[in-house]
C-alpha cells in the first residue's frame, strides 16, 4: 500500500515550559495571528485529515488542554507529568495510539510554520523508508541536532551537546519532526535510554536504533523559515511579523486590494473574497469572513463577523462577534455591532450601538441610535423589520420590536413594540415660551456685570 494513503495520527508535543518566554502563560498558548502556537501546529496537520490527533501536555496542562479542546474537540490530550525528553513525551501517546494502524507524525507545539505540504511530503517519503525525519539546511546550526547521512539514508541524529567537532560541522539539521509507522515507533522508543549529555530520553535516537535493526531511515528537507521555533518574546514578535507578511501577500495574490498592506493585520483564519478592498489601519481578529467586492474602510476593527458582498464598513467601525452584515449593508463611523444581523442594504451610518438585534433589509438606523440590550443582569433582543426608519438618537429598550415600514421620532425612548407602518414618538412634548430666551439671556448678562463691579 502506498504509505501516503495509510491512516495518519498526529502527535504534537506541547509539554515544555518555555522558560525563556518569562511568562505565566504556557509557551504554546502565546499567540500568532490571534491563535495559540499549538493551534497553528494542529491546523497544518488537520489539513491531512488525521485519524487521531494527540497533544502531549505538561506545563500548564489544564490551560493547554482547554485551548486544544476549544479549537478541535476531537483531539485527545495526554499528560507528561515530568518532562524527561522528547522521546519520553512521544511515549505518553502510546495508550492513545492503542489499536491504531498507520503512520504517526510527531510535531512540536512551538513550531507554528510547518506547512501541510511539508507534512504531506514526509508522509509520501514513508513509501520508501521506515523513518522519515524533516531536516533543513541551517544558516547557524548552533544547538540543533545534526543529521548524519549516508547517501540518502539517515544513519543517525546527534544532539549538539553530544556531538563531536566533526559532527558539529554538519549543517543539515533536525527540525524535530519525524514520521514512522505507529507500532514501529512505539517499539523503538521503548529502547531509547537517557545516557547522554542532557540525561533525557531523546526522540532523536529513533533513526539510529532503526538503522541498527536494518530498517531504513531518511530525511527530507524544508525551508529553514518553516522550522522557525518560538522560544522568546523576541522570536514571537518576529514570527508575528513573518505571519502578517505572508497573510498580506496571500490576500494580494487572491485578488484583494490593500492600499497600505503593512498597516493591515490578519488573524489565522481571516477570509477575504475577490475584489474586497481594505483601507489602511484595519485589524482582523479571529473568525472574520468578508464577501466579494466589500470595502473595509480605514481604522476599523472586526472579529467574529461576516460581511456580505458589496457592503461598506467604516471608517472607524467596530464589528464584534456575531455581527452578520447582509449584502450592501453599510456600517459607518463610530458604530459598534455585536451579535446582530444587519439586513441587505440596511444602513447604520453614524455613532450607534447595535447589539443582540436584527435589523431588516433596507432599514435606516439614524445617528446615535442605541439598542439598550442589557438590564444589568440579562441581555434582551431588539427586532427591527424591513424598510424601517429609526430617527436619530432613538433608544430601543429591549426586548422590543419595530414592525416593517414603521418610523420612530428622533430622541425617542422606545419601550413598547411599534406595529408595522406606525410612527412612534416617545419624548417630552416641545413648548415654546414667547420671548423667554432673550429675557433670560439679558438677565444672566446683567448678573455677570454686577459681579465684575463688586
Ligand atoms: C529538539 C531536538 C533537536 C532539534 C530541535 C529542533 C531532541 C532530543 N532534540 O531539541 O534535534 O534540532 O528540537 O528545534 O528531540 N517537549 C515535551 N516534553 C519533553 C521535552 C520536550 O513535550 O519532555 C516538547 C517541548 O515543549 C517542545 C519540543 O518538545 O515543543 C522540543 O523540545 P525542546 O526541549 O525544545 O528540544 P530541543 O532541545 O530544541
Ligand atoms: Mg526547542
Amino acid at each position: 500500500m502506498h504509505a501516503s494513503s495509510r491512516p495518519l495520527a498526529l502527535v504534537i508535543l506541547a509539554a515544555g515550559q518555555g522558560s525563556r518566554m518569562n511568562s505565566d502563560l504556557p509557551k504554546v498558548l502565546h499567540q500568532i495571528g490571534g491563535a495559540p502556537l499549538v493551534v497553528h501546529a494542529m491546523e497544518a496537520g488537520l489539513a491531512l485529515d488525521p485519524a487521531r490527533l494527540i497533544v502531549v501536555t505538561g506545563h500548564g496542562a489544564e490551560a493547554v488542554e482547554a485551548a486544544v479542546a476549544a479549537h478541535q474537540p476531537a483531539a485527545v490530550c495526554v499528560r507528561q507529568n515530568e518532562q524527561l525528553g522528547t522521546g519520553h513525551a512521544v511515549l505518553q501517546a502510546a495508550e492513545a495510539l492503542e489499536g491504531f494502524e498507520g503512520d504517526v507524525i510527531v510535531h512540536y507545539g512551538d513550531t507554528p510554520f510547518i506547512g501541510s505540504e511539508t507534512l504531506d511530503a514526509m508522509r509520501a517519503a514513508r513509501a520508501e523508508h521506515d523513518i522519515v525525519v524533516l531536516g533543513f539546511d541551517a544558516k547557524d546550526p548552533g544547538r540543533y541536532g545534526r543529521l548524519i547521512m549516508d547517501g540518502n539514508r539517515l544513519d543517525r541524529i546527534v544532539e549538539a551537546k553530544d556531538a563531536s567537532d566533526e559532527e558539529l560541522s554538519e549543517t543539515l539539521c533536525n527540525s524535530g519532526l519525524l514520521c514512522a509507522d505507529a507500532v514501529t515507533l512505539m517499539r523503538l522508543l521503548q529502547k531509547v535510554g537517557n545516557e547522554n549529555a542532557s540525561g533525557e530520553y531523546y526522540l532523536t535516537d529513533v533513526p539510529g536504533l532503526a538503522a541498527a535493526e536494518g530498517l531504513s531511515a531518511t530525511a527530507i528537507t524544508c525551508d529553514e523559515g518553516e522550522t522557525l521555533g518560538i522560544n522568546t518574546r523576541a522570536e514571537l514578535s518576529n514570527a508575528e511579523t513573518l505571519f502578517q507578511a505572508r497573510k498580506r501577500a496571500e490576500a494580494l495574490e487572491n485578488g484583494v486590494t490593500l492600499t497600505a498592506p503593512e498597516t493591515v493585520f490578519f488573524a489565522f483564519d481571516t477570509y477575504l473574497g475577490r475584489d474586497v478592498t481594505v483601507e489602511p489601519n484595519v485589524v482582523f481578529g479571529p473568525g472574520v469572513t468578508v464577501e466579494n467586492d466589500a470595502r473595509i474602510r480605514a481604522f476599523s476593527h472586526l472579529e467574529g463577523a461576516h460581511v456580505g458582498a458589496r457592503a461598506i464598513v467604516g471608517p472607524y467601525a467596530r464589528l464584534r462577534p456575531g455581527a452578520e452584515l447582509g449584502n450592501e449593508a453599510r456600517i459607518g463611523n463610530f458604530v459598534e455591532v455585536k451579535a446582530a444581523e444587519i439586513g441587505e442594504g440596511a444602513k447604520v451610518n453614524h455613532l450607534s450601538y447595535i447589539g443582540d438585534a436584527e435589523i431588516g433589509g433596507k432599514s435606516n438606523i439614524g445617528a446615535g441610535t442605541i439598542t439598550c440590550n442589557y438590564d444589568g443582569v440579562f441581555k434582551h433582543r431588539t427586532t427591527v423589520g424591513r424598510d424601517v426608519f429609526i430617527g436619530s438618537n432613538t433608544m430601543l429598550v429591549a426586548p422590543v420590536s419595530v414592525g416593517d415600514g414603521a418610523m420612530t421620532g428622533s430622541g425617542s425612548v422606545i419601550t413598547s413594540d411599534v406595529p408595522a407602518g406606525d410612527m412612534a414618538i416617545a419624548r417630552a412634548k416641545q413648548a415654546n415660551k414667547k420671548g423667554l430666551g432673550a429675557r433670560l439671556m439679558a438677565k444672566l448678562r446683567a448678573q455677570k456685570q454686577a459681579k465684575k463691579g463688586q
